[in-house]
This record gives structure tokens, C-alpha cells and sequence, in this order.
């Protein structure tokens, strides 16, 4: 198989991810009238995936690295099928919150498991790109919910809005019965001669046996070095300090500094602004979904050349920039031109996000672990993650009816400045290094 097809299939794990996060906003206007829910219950019908993502994602590192990527990421796509179903048809309000909180352990699952296999099966020097597709998927996968979203809301069809959701979910099972185990993780677990067949699979005719030898010889090499050094295989080793550090302290960083305020309330920001007309904030919100997987695109054109550390700190920067203006334009009170002013200030805020931190968060922390403990410390940052992810979209109304928008604005954008020290400071380059190298990217920072 071509090797961008099997980094496709694989990204499907991420067009779940972005489906299934931004389906509920549009299906929660009706929801809302068929079970009488209370906005506690909006609440809970909204986080209860968030919820089941962290649980999820606290399972699937360790289970990855036991059992391999390949069946959890199958599990995972069965998962979602009979979630959607079981969300689709639910009748009471006890089966839409079990069909959604199997989604959500899905999502989880798959969040970590679609970069950690699309880093360990690329070639070095396209892995950022190759990893990336999985953001490009998410982001696609949130647009075209938001599309499906407009489409069914005339009827009312939120049955049709969750259950379209199983058939990615059926694509990505098909697919992945198609696709190799990783390499690593088959060398790992001293099965040399599957790990030259999945090697050998993932790159194709064009590759010549010494040069596929020659990537095996360095997944070994990096195999045995771990293996001197204890296996690395406990998570209190000093040696995982410093990437847990970054990887964690990025999770946080993506999700305080407010993307998915947007994300999923973009609507109501956008109506709170003066954009009263609903076909206003309809253009706008699509606009939002557009320029998140258009920057996407562009973050994957770049981030192979100019690396990763650049493309953070450039969008962290705009990022802060944006949600500045923004609060300001708040700050100035709502309505003509300031609406303008406040859609183009939040469009520019996710187009930053794009570029920057949602790519590059994903691609880091499926490179800075070493193999053998790579599960388990993508969990981590993973969960750590959904966990904020669920606390930023728990307080983020509370706030605005606490401090105001602006306040809560400025809020996030002196985060973001707090994660432009912290990426300048800690985040290593990893650009063109083979995850077997990466120990020597670390020591470099240390200098
Ligand atoms: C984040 C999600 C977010 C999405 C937006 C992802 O990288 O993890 O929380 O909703 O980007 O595009």
C-alpha cells in the first residue's frame, strides 16, 4: 500500500476525534427539547465524552505498549461504531449518556494511538507531516460536523447527526485490518522477522532490502540502549523527567489557553458579539472550521522544513496577539464593526492554533518518549490533556458570567504567554531525527 494511504487510514482515528467533539454543539439545541434537559444536563451530556477521553486515554498507553498498536486501534473503531449506534437511537436519556461516554473512551483511545502509530511507522524526515494528518483530520472531521450540524438542523435530526459517526469508525476497522503492527513496537517485543515484513509493507517496492536492514538495525540499536538503561520502562525514571515535563506541560498549555472555548461555543461568542442573525454566525463559525484546516494544511507543509519549535512559538505568539484584540473588542462593547472585528480576531486566533500548537503538540509527544515507555507517557500527557480540555469547558461560562468576557480573554492570553516562555525555554527541535536520536535532541538542550 502507498505509504500516504496508510498514514490516511490511520488519521481516521483523528476525523473520529474532530466529528465527535464538535457534533454535540449542533445536536445540543435539540437534545435539549427531546430528554427536557437542564442546563446542568447540557452540561453533562456535552462533557461526558471529555470525560470518557481522559478514562480512555489513561488505558490506552499501557495497553498499547502490552498488546500492540494495531488491535486497540481496531478495538477503538468498534468502539466508536457501537457508541454512535447506541447514541443514535437512545430513547432515554440514561442510553444517550452511555452511548456517549463510549465515544468518548474512543476518542480518548484513539487521540494517542493515531499519532503514536503514524510516528512509528514514518520515515523521519516527513513524520512531522505524516503525523500531522491526524490534526488535519480532526480539524476535518469539526468542519464537517459543523457542516452536517447545519444540515440536519432544519429537521431536527439529531439521530442522524450522532449515529454518522460509525461510518468513519467502520472505515477505519476496515483499513486497519489492511495495516501492519509498528515496527517498533514488533522489534520491541522480539519479533525481528514480523518487524522487516511491517517494514517492508509500510515502504514499499521502492525501498531497497539494505535500506529497510538499515532501519531495523537503528530500531534495534535504540531497543538495546533502552534495555542497558533499565528498559526505561518506569515512569519515575530520571530519564523521563524532562519529556514528561514538555509533554504534559503541552497538553495543559493546548487546552488552558482556550481553543475548544471556541471550538464548541463558537456560536454563542460569536452571537454574544452582535452577529444576532443567525446566518451570521452560521457563516462565520463554517469560516472558523475553514481556516482551522486550511492552516492545518499549511502547518503540514512546514513543519518537516522549518520544525517544530518555530511553528509553536510563532503561533503561541499569535495566538496571544488575537485573544488580546479580542477582548479588547469586548471590552469596547459589542455590535457593527466590533463584531467584525471580533470574528476576524477569533478566526486569526485559531488560524494560529493551527499552525502551532495543535499540530505540534500531537507530533511532539509521540517523538520525545523513548519506545519502550511511549504508551504509557503518551497516556499521560494524553489524559492530562482531556482532563483540562474538560475543565476549561466546564468553567468557561462561569468565568464570562464571573469576570466578563474580556477578563476572560486577557485571561487566556496571558496563558498563552506563559506557554511561549515555557516552549522557548523547554521544548527541544526534533525535526529530521530518527526517534532513536531523540535522547541526543534532549542532551542538546541540556547544553
Ligand atoms: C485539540 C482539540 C481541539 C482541536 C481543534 C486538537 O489538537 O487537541 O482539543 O478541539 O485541536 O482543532
Amino acid at each position: 500500500m502507498h505509504a500516504a494511504l496508510i498514514a490516511a487510514t490511520a488519521a481516521l482515528g483523528g476525523l473520529l476525534f474532530g466529528y465527535d467533539t464538535g457534533v454535540i454543539s449542533g445536536a445540543l439545541l435539540f437534545l435539549r427539547d427531546a430528554f427536557h434537559l437542564s442546563p446542568l444536563m447540557q452540561g453533562v451530556v456535552t462533557s461526558i465524552a471529555l470525560l470518557g477521553a481522559a478514562v480512555g486515554a489513561g488505558f490506552a498507553g499501557s495497553l498499547s505498549d502490552r498488546y500492540g498498536r494495531r488491535p486497540l486501534i481496531l478495538v477503538t473503531a468498534l468502539i466508536f461504531v457501537v457508541g454512535s449506534l447506541v447514541s443514535a437511537v437512545a430513547t432515554a436519556l440514561w442510553v444517550l449518556l452511555a452511548g456517549r461516554l463510549l465515544v468518548g473512551l474512543g476518542i480518548g483511545v484513539s487521540s494517542m494511538l493515531a499519532p503514536l502509530y503514524l510516528a512509528e511507522t514514518a520515515p523521519a524526515e516527513s513524520r512531522g507531516a505524516m503525523v500531522s494528518l491526524n490534526q488535519l483530520m480532526i480539524t476535518t472531521g469539526i468542519l464537517v460536523s459543523y457542516l452536517i450540524g447545519y444540515g440536519f438542523a432544519a429537521g431536527g435530526d439529531w439521530r442522524w447527526m450522532l449515529g454518522l459517526g460509525a461510518l468513519p469508525g467502520l472505515v477505519l476497522a476496515g483499513g486497519m485490518l489492511a495495516l501492519p503492527e509498528s515496527p517498533r513496537w514488533l522489534a520491541g517485543h522480539g519479533h525481528l522477522a514480523d518487524a522487516r515484513r511491517a517494514l517492508q509493507a509500510l515502504r514499499g517496492t521502492g525501498e531497497t532490502a539494505r535500506a529497510i536492514e538499515a532501519e531495523l538495525d537503528g530500531i534495534e540499536a535504540d531497543i538495546a540502549r533502552e534495555a542497558k538503561g533499565r528498559g526505561r520502562t518506569s515512569l519515575s525514571d530520571p530519564a523521563l523527567r524532562m519529556p514528561l515535563v514538555v509533554g504534559v506541560g503541552l497538553a495543559v498549555f493546548q487546552q488552558v489557553t482556550g481553543i475548544n472555548t471556541v471550538i464548541y461555543f463558537a456560536p454563542t461568542i460569536f452571537q454574544a458579539a452582535g452577529l444576532s442573525s443567525a446566518s451570521a454566525s452560521i457563516l462565520a463559525t463554517a469560516g472558523v472550521g475553514a481556516v482551522n484546516v486550511a492552516m492545518t494544511l499549511v502547518a503540514i507543509r512546514l513543519i518537516d522544513r522549518v520544525g517544530r519549535r518555530v511553528l509553536l512559538l510563532v503561533g503561541l505568539a499569535g495566538m496571544a496577539a488575537s485573544l488580546v484584540v479580542l477582548g479588547g473588542a469586548f471590552l469596547l462593547g459589542a455590535g457593527g464593526a466590533l463584531g467584525w472585528v471580533t470574528a476576524a480576531s477569533l478566526t486569526a486566533y485559531v488560524g494560529f492554533f493551527a499552525i502551532g500548537l495543535g499540530p505540534v503538540f500531537w507530533l511532539l509527544i509521540s517523538e520525545i518518549f523513548p519506545t519502550a515507555a511511549r504508551g504509557r507517557c503518551m497516556g499521560v500527557a494524553t489524559v492530562a490533556n482531556w482532563g483540562f480540555n474538560l475543565v476549561v469547558a466546564l468553567t468557561f461560562l462561569d468565568l464570562v458570567d464571573g469576570i466578563g468576557r474580556p477578563a476572560t480573554f486577557f485571561l487566556y492570553a496571558a496563558l498563552t504567554v506563559l506557554g511561549f516562555v515555557f516552549t522557548l525555554r523547554l521544548v527541544p527541535e526534533t525535526k529530521g531525527r530518527g526517534l532513536e536520536d531523540m535522547e541526543a535532541a534532549w542532551a542538546e538542550r541540556r547544553r
